[in-house]
């Protein structure tokens, strides 16, 4: 009989991209292969995010074009994983065209349940584990581009931010072992890899202590110097960084080892102190700008991107107006904007009134965004005439003639081809930009 194929659709963060590279090592091992297109697949698998709400419709929008493909191959199976099934359990499979549920700590089980769904019987875990890491899996790389790679260093969060869901859908805070880290590291280098990107909600609490030598914690500066030490022909990023965590033992590795990228992924959520006691971020605006103050004191011309939420509960004009003066006091590289979506059983939830109408939410966001793509194109036309060390990811999608690529502070630059190799380092003069891209011009290599 031929191998069963399996198709993996992806939704959510760099987390749930790196986990679906867990599951397609999973079921490789399990004899499945990869099916390139869905029409071609008997097991498909959406991983799933719950983060707002509209997250959540995209995936049910994806399940109606399944129980399409299912009228055409009744043999199809739909497995739903990720944080929606851990959210929903059940309720998944009560919508008829779902066959198997996994939740993102029981991976491990999808052979056997796959195996259950094909006997007919709908299959579900959803089981949290207290140490699930994943640690000794190498994930099946489907980024294709052979260059920059996700590295998973832990699992859950135990910070409770009153808005959000990943405490629920993924469980408590837990370490992957350093050495299982270092030596998946090591194999990509070896593959021609040359970016990594370590991967948690709060790489900041990164802790693990050996049993043999429990004095010894690994925290996430050590780890960081530990990866950054694989090669200096290898790039290492990180995120996310939590502002009541990230250590200056963090910054000083980061000036420390050029290799590290001069990037921090610091969500600030509000600038409203205020606004960020309710959402119990243990910081206030101005620890948020003292630690902004730091990172520039250590590592100058560090570029720093934020998440923002706007329309919280109670969120008030006054509010508001504190977090566009933040963003003009930072002047974030980059930033990711969104509204308020409140999500079932979450404390915000339970306890406060999301109160900011709907279309005031609008209002506040677009302002949000309008003020960000001033700043950013400010931030990107002191990049024009400077000469930056791109790593070569591919072909623009613009045009076959140019690439692009990363600088360190994490902004893409396209460039004529030049003969440049993807996976290489190349010096580009910076020519022009726009709020979102810079143009180069090649310089050498
Ligand atoms: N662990 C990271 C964030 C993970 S979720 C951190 O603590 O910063 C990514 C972003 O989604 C968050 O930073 C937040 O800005 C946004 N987000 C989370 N829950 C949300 C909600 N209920 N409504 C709107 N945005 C939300
Ligand atoms: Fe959610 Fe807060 Fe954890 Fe980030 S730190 S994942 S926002 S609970
Ligand atoms: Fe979404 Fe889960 Fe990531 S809710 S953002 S996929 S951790």
């Amino acid at each position: 009989m031929e191998n069963k194929a399996i198709y993996i659709e992806t939704y959510g963060c760099q987390m749930n991209v790196n986990d679906s590279e867990v599951v397609a090592a999973i079921m490789q091992q399990a004899g499945y292969g990869m099916a390139s297109e869905l029409a071609a697949a008997d097991v498909v698998f959406v991983n799933t995010c719950s983060i707002r709400e509209n997250a959540e419709q995209r995936v049910w929008g994806r399940l109606e074009v399944f129980r399409q493909q299912k009228r055409r191959n009744p043999a199809l199976l739909v497995g739903v994983l990720g944080c929606m099934a851990e959210r929903l359990k059940e309720e998944l499979l009560e919508k008829g065209i779902v066959d198997i549920v996994a939740g993102p700590d029981a991976y491990r089980d999808l052979p056997r349940l796959t195996a259950q769904a094909g006997l007919g019987q709908k299959a579900i875990n959803v089981l949290l584990s207290r140490e699930e890491t994943y640690a000794d899996i190498s994930p099946v790389r489907m980024d294709k581009n052979g260059v920059t790679a996700f590295v998973s260093i832990m699992r859950g969060c135990n910070n409770m931010c009153t808005y959000c869901v990943v405490p629920y859908t993924r469980g408590g805070e837990r370490s992957r072992e350093p050495a299982t880290i270092v030596r998946e590291v090591q194999e990509l280098f070896e593959r021609g890899y040359r970016e990594v990107t370590l991967l948690g909600q709060n790489v900041d609490s990164y802790a693990w202590a050996d049993v043999k030598e429990p004095a010894k914690v690994v925290n996430f500066a050590r780890l960081l110097e530990l990866v950054a030490l694989v090669s200096p022909q290898l790039r290492v990023r990180f995120a996310t960084s939590h502002p009541k965590d990230m250590s200056n033992g963090v910054l000083y590795t980061m000036a420390m080892y050029p290799n590290i990228c001069d990037h921090i992924h610091l969500p600030v959520q509000s600038g409203s102190t205020r606004i960020l006691t309710l959402m119990n971020r243990k910081y206030t605006r101005e620890e948020y700008l003292a630690r902004v103050a730091k990172i520039r004191e250590i590592i100058p011309g560090c570029a720093i991107s934020t998440d923002i939420i706007a329309g919280f509960c109670s969120e008030t004009l006054e509010d508001h107006e504190a977090t566009l003066s933040l963003m003009r006091e930072v002047g974030f590289d980059q930033a990711f904007m969104f509204q308020y979506s409140e999500r079932p059983n979450t404390k915000a939830a339970r306890h406060f009134k999301d109160d900011v109408p709907p279309e005031e939410k609008t209002r506040r966001l677009n302002e949000i965004i309008a003020l960000h793509n001033t700043l950013s194109l400010k931030s990107n036309e002191q990049e024009v005439g400077q000469v930056r060390e791109v790593l070569v990811e591919g072909v623009s999608k613009r045009s076959a003639e140019e690439l692009f690529g990363r600088t360190p502070q994490n902004k893409v630059v396209v460039f004529p081809k030049n003969n440049c190799d993807i996976g290489t380092y190349v010096n580009v003069k910076i020519i022009r930009c726009s709020s979102a891209t810079l143009i180069g011009e090649f310089m050498h290599r």
